[in-house]
């Protein structure tokens, strides 16, 4: 096998890139480059050579250091615009510490476990990006009336500021426990009490959270293939073997599931709006994953992060409805529905889970913040959120149409939208003489974030999709449709 060590960059070192290898040297290129970030090897601010020039260096095509460079960027590692060059992120991804200490010390074992480690080098996304067009999971901001959330935090802590400041519940404010239920029940049908709901520091954290009460290092847990990397990191932050079961139409598909990890502890499903696809689970789906957690006495963790944004059709019940046996357990979220950095989110428990989760909670990390959850519970329980999410809803509606008509015109057919009838994001599906992480990447140097569909994919036997993912809430649609004019001329100069 030729094996070529390659000194580069002179603060990166060695870096050795197997060319008969079966991985394409991009992709090899990519991950020298970003362990590289992540070890601190390569600073923030640090230019990066021109792609023509590292290439000339390295014996490697142009395109090659180009795909590799664009994956970086797709990803927030590196930053750059057109003609004025690649530099080193100084805000990194949230997977990338910058103090994160180098691989070789940790493997030394100086540092972090090998849990730690997997935990701190997971891919996440660029939260530095959520301004521009078409960031994912952010909201429309400019909408969400801050000046009464200011007003209802004042008021709480003005009213109830020495009970709110004595030790909490581990398990949150009980008024907004009770209204969460009462919510759930009338509009997810969800079955639950006020006791059975925990609020959560983010749904991110209650799925964290579940993983460590519920699975043993090396257990098994079907995770979705695309999924949702935040997921994939809370089950192997505790330990667990993921078993990727690929999604079809119709949702996870339990017959692969059932012939690669039976005996799986775990399931963790989107099922109202699979993300990234965007797909619903039908019912026969729901009724044979139900039939196999009841057989193996399995857990499903529904993770129903944006269920509020429907479109169409009457709402859809969660799964958790239907559960005769109490193996789901339900994790919502208001990242979506009121603002991201508030970090609330909840997790409805069966009632035998109640006591162990709080003995969990307490020693974690004692319960999540009261006084912002004492501001929504009035938020919830004087009608603001329902009126704010009506508006949302059609808001987003309307977005939702005006990206798709925009897509539609500008694509003029050799890409396609999957929109589903929910969510935040729209899928663009591409050709595959456009490939998506390439795309993402000339797309991240004209200004707007579009997450590569492939970059979903971990499976190593899975066909990754190869797609772009459009998040439209943020935006207005004419702010939305030049971004998706300029995606098309991009997407055109890569055919042509
Ligand atoms: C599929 C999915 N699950 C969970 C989460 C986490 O939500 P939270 O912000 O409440 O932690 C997200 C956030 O975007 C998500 O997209």
């Amino acid at each position: 096998m030729a094996r070529a060590a390659v000194p580069v960059l002179s603060s990166l070192g060695p870096v050795v890139l197997d060319r008969d290898g079966g991985e394409p040297l991009h992709r090899q290129l990519y991950h020298a480059l970003r362990q590289a970030v992540l070890d601190g090897r390569l600073r923030p601010g640090e230019r990066l050579p021109p792609s023509r020039a590292l290439a000339a260096d390295w014996g490697l095509s142009r395109n090659t250091v180009v795909t590799a460079y664009d994956t970086l960027l797709a990803e927030g590692y590196v930053t750059g615009r057109v003609g004025a060059g690649t530099y080193v992120a100084t805000s990194l991804p949230d997977a990338a510490p910058g103090s994160l200490p180098a691989r070789d010390e940790v493997r030394r074992g100086i540092g972090l476990s090998d849990r730690g480690r997997v935990l701190a080098e997971a891919p996440a996304i660029a939260r530095d990006r959520a301004g521009r067009p078409f960031a994912l999971g952010t909201p429309a901001l400019d909408v969400f009336p801050f000046a009464l959330w200011a007003q209802l935090l004042g008021r709480c802590w003005r009213q109830g500021g020495r009970t709110l400041a004595t030790e909490p519940d581990p398990l949150g404010y009980a008024p907004l426990r009770a209204e969460i239920a009462a919510y759930l029940r009338a509009v997810r049908a969800v079955r639950c009490e006020p006791e059975q709901v925990v609020i959560v520091s983010g749904a991110q954290q209650g799925l964290a959270l579940l993983a460590q009460l519920l699975l043993d290092p090396g257990d098994e847990a079907w995770v979705e293939e695309p999924g949702w990397p935040g997921n994939r990191a809370a089950l192997l932050g505790a330990g667990a073997r993921l078993v990727p079961v690929p999604v079809d139409g119709e949702g996870i598909d339990v017959a692969v599931g059932m012939a690669r990890g039976a005996g799986a502890r775990l399931a963790l499903v989107t099922p109202s709006h699979q993300f990234p696809l965007g797909v619903t689970m039908s019912l026969a789906r729901r009724l044979r994953l139900l039939d196999w957690a009841a057989a193996r006495d399995a857990w499903i963790v529904e993770d129903d992060y944006d269920s509020e944004f429907r479109y169409a059709g009457p709402p859809l019940a969660a799964l958790q409805g239907l559960d005769g046996a109490g193996r789901v357990i339900y994790v919502g979220s208001f990242s979506k529905v009121m603002f991201p950095a508030l970090r609330l989110g909840y997790v409805v428990v069966p009632p035998d889970l109640v006591e162990p989760v709080r003995a969990a909670r307490r020693h974690f990390d004692g319960g999540t913040s009261v006084v912002p959850q004492a501001a929504l519970h009035r938020f919830l329980a004087d009608g603001h959120f329902a009126s704010h999410l009506r508006a949302m809803r059609s808001l987003y509606a309307a977005k939702r149409s005006a990206i798709l008509a925009s897509i539609r015109d500008a694509f003029a057919g050799f890409a396609t939208a999957e929109a589903g009838e929910a969510g935040m994001h729209v899928l663009l599906r591409l050709p595959p003489d456009c490939p998506d992480h390439a795309l993402a990447g000339r797309a991240a140097r004209i200004g707007l974030t579009t997450p590569a569909l492939s970059g979903y994919h971990r499976d190593a036997d899975g066909i990754a999709g190869n797609g772009l993912l459009l998040g439209f809430a943020a935006h207005e649609p004419a702010a939305l449709d030049r971004a998706v004019r300029d995606l098309a001329r991009l997407c055109v100069g890569d055919r042509n």
